[in-house]
């Protein structure tokens, strides 16, 4: 078997799981990894926490090597709200970002906004289709605007952002600050285009919470003032009392305290799994299970109101149902876990995702196409 087989063979949810953008359930290699390192957290053992503590650099190098990037540029985070609050609270200018975006973007922009008594300062565009093209871009850029903030996969739609033709619209000078929480390692991109990059591993990584990342290159960190630079981000090498040094001049500057090396090992660990899977690999198969998807929504006449061209989506169907209350019942009753929200039904299947749970996504689709004739 190759590894890409015995990757997909550690899916082990149970059958009807079509939510990976909301949360991934934590794969077999993480939850026993987790297990070891508590195990060692336990025993007081100086040489136990020393090699637990090994997890936070074993997390930055795999998180790097997977972005493209120097190991050193890559801070952990509990979030990647916390990395976005890092990247956006710095920022003296105006800063493009969609007001349809999830708020980790929108609303951080806002209260860094209010934060930096308007030093930093959104520049709103509501894109009709709620899609962040280069075009869109174009058309509100001017001398103020320093940055843009993007999802590189929006959560709602699916809809992927080409960050390559966005860094051309932005021309070299301005930041393009993305969060790939719904694209990294399940899509093949060229994240160097962008200037600060972050994501976490609790859904597509299969990692769990608190395994939040952010990277920022050399430019980003010219121009990211760190604001809420804490205990770890200094100049200082240990612990420093009766001085109050600088920020450090590399990426710990945007760091507050020392990362809880329990999530450090386990978005290693998530992260190292699909390296050796193979992004490319991953990202094939997620394109085929979306693909199905679209095609079963189809065939029962639902509405896909998600981009159908695989290089503008990624693991996230919308479906748009004429009524999507009903829809989200049966659904549920048939076992299969998605997020339903507003007119909406977000089905995310992942590599892993298995035939039975395609098939019950069908039987159910075909069933409620027929019950919608039953009209009293
Ligand atoms: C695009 C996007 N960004 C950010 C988040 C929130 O991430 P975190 O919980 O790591 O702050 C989500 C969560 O669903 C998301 O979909």
């Amino acid at each position: 078997m190759s590894t890409f087989d015995d990757y997909l063979g550690t899916f082990d949810a149970d059958p009807g799981y079509l939510n990976w953008a909301a949360f991934g359930p934590v794969s077999p290699s993480v939850r026993a990894e987790v297990f070891a390192d508590a195990d060692l957290l336990g025993n007081g053992r100086p040489s136990s926490l020393a090699l637990v503590g090994e997890r936070i650099a074993q997390a930055q190098d795999v998180v790097a090597d997977l972005l493209g990037v120097q190991a050193a540029d890559v801070t952990l985070q509990p979030s990647s709200t916390h990395g976005l609050m890092h990247a956006l609270y710095g920022i003296t200018g105006a800063v493009v970002a969609s007001t349809a975006e999830f708020p980790s973007v929108s609303l951080t922009l806002e209260r860094a906004a209010t934060a930096s008594d308007r030093t930093v300062t959104p520049r709103w565009i509501t894109p009709d289709d709620g899609r962040v093209t280069p075009d869109a871009v174009a058309a509100i850029l001017d001398d103020d605007v320093v940055a843009l903030a993007v999802s590189h996969v929006d959560f709602r739609t699916g809809y992927r952002a080409d960050l390559a033709a966005l860094r051309d619209v932005l021309g070299p000078d301005r930041l393009l600050i993305v969060d790939a929480v719904q694209s990294f390692g399940v899509i093949e991109t060229d994240y160097t285009v962008a200037d600060a990059v972050v994501g976490h591993g609790y859904k597509w990584l299969r990692a769990g919470r608190g395994t939040g990342f952010a990277w920022f290159s050399p430019q980003a960190r010219e121009r990211i003032a760190p604001v809420l630079s804490g205990i770890t981000g200094t100049t200082a090498s240990g612990l420093f009392v009766d001085e109050l040094p600088a920020p450090a001049a590399d990426a710990r500057a945007y760091t507050v305290s020392m990362p809880d090396p329990l999530a450090a090992g386990r978005l290693a660990i998530g992260v190292r799994d699909v390296r050796d899977a193979g992004v490319a690999a991953i990202e094939e198969r997620v394109a085929a299970q979306v693909d199905a998807v679209i095609e079963t929504a189809d065939r029962h006449g639902i509405a896909v109101a998600s981009p159908r061209e695989r290089s503008e989506r990624a693991g996230i169907v919308a479906l748009a149902p004429e009524d999507p209350a009903r829809l989200a019942a049966a659904l549920a009753n048939a076992g299969l876990v998605v997020t339903a929200r507003g007119g909406s039904i977000r089905v995310a299947p992942h590599a892993g995702t298995d035939a039975e749970t395609l098939a019950l996504l069908d039987e159910t689709l075909g069933a409620f196409g027929k019950e919608s004739f039953i009209v009293p």
